[in-house]
């Protein structure tokens, strides 16, 4: 893309770390919503895209589950972002899938910012935290690293500024940009069927400005834009560099993690996603009579 267009961008920010260390909690903070008491058995099962605004800053968020069982999520979820913040609850400190979190961020070489949250709590010891981190070679401020961290907590709304601070004086070191006016592009984050929409791709923008009408082929599966929804519901004209937006329109349903283009016009969009539809038929037949080969050397 022509360097001389390119523009400011918001930062994608993914929410990581161990289960029920309180996550969604803080994103729901942030968002003065309510997503954890929807949530079957209070734990998370997908990945969720919002957008806020702080001091004319825009932020996009992508929250994901720390269960163990979702390891391909958070691989994914820190493979599309710009900054990782680690949430670590100051009574549990760093359990398995906080290390988990950690690599997957040090594998996609993003920045991490550290949020000790439920400081409330009578157990909290943010100390202990921040000594365990170093065993994992997460090096915070206070222990002479540059690995930002807040104390804060999510029921009480404790510190949730200094939290967003330190995400907007990240987002200005890396000095993010993308060029709005190219063809669009980006990532699924999720993907359903819905009784009365149809199609539902969640999706997060990479760079260009994706527009109703467009036609885009995601993965193995292509569709034109019939409407763009937000996370708050409202319908959008368009959707610039890091907005995570929901498409309305496709023919079936994208897998999560799949790359989405806007493509010059149908043909070419059906000619592409039927093509990869018989290269992911080809390979489901060669995988199970590979299986049965090796049931026969049995
Ligand atoms: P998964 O997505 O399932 O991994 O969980 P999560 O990290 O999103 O945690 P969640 O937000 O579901 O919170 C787990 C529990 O911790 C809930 O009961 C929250 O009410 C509680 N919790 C979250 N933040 C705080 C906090 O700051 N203080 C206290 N006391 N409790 C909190
Ligand atoms: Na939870
Ligand atoms: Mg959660």
């Amino acid at each position: 893309s022509n360097p001389e267009k390119m523009v400011s961008r918001p930062p994608v920010v993914t929410i990581m770390g161990h289960v029920d260390h309180g996550k969604t909690s803080l994103l729901d903070a942030i968002r003065k919503t309510n997503v954890v008491s929807g949530e079957a058995g209070g734990i998370t099962q997908h990945i969720g895209a919002y957008q806020v605004e702080q001091d004319g800053h825009k932020i996009s968020f992508i929250d994901t589950p720390g269960h163990a069982a979702f390891t391909a999520m958070r691989a994914r979820g820190a493979q599309a972002t710009d900054i990782a913040i680690l949430v670590v609850a100051a009574d549990d400190s760093v359990m398995p899938q906080t290390i988990e979190s950690i690599s997957h961020a040090k594998a996609a070489g993003v920045p991490i910012i550290v949020a000790i949250n439920k400081i409330d709590k009578p157990g909290a010891d943010p100390n202990k935290v921040r000594t365990n981190l170093l065993q994992h070679e997460v090096f915070v401020e206070s222990m002479g690293g540059e690995v930002l961290d807040v104390e804060v907590s999510a029921k009480n709304g404790t510190n949730l500024d200094k939290l967003l601070e330190a995400i907007i004086l990240q987002a200005e070191i890396l000095d993010l940009k993308a060029d709005p006016d190219r063809t669009a592009e980006g990532v699924v984050i999720e993907a359903q069927l819905d009784r009365g929409r149809g199609a539902v791709a969640t999706a997060l923008v990479q760079a260009g400005t994706l527009k109703t009408g467009d036609i885009v082929v995601a993965g193995d599966q292509w569709g034109r834009v019939r409407a763009l929804i937000d996370d708050k519901g409202k319908q959008l004209k368009t959707a610039g560099p890091s907005t995570p937006v929901e498409i309305l329109g496709m023919q079936g349903t994208p897998g999560a993690g799949d790359r989405f283009a806007v493509v010059k016009d149908e043909a070419q969009a059906r000619e592409i996603a039927e093509y990869r539809q018989r290269l992911a038929r080809e390979k489901a037949v060669a995988k199970s009579a590979g299986q049965r080969g090796s049931l026969e050397q049995m």
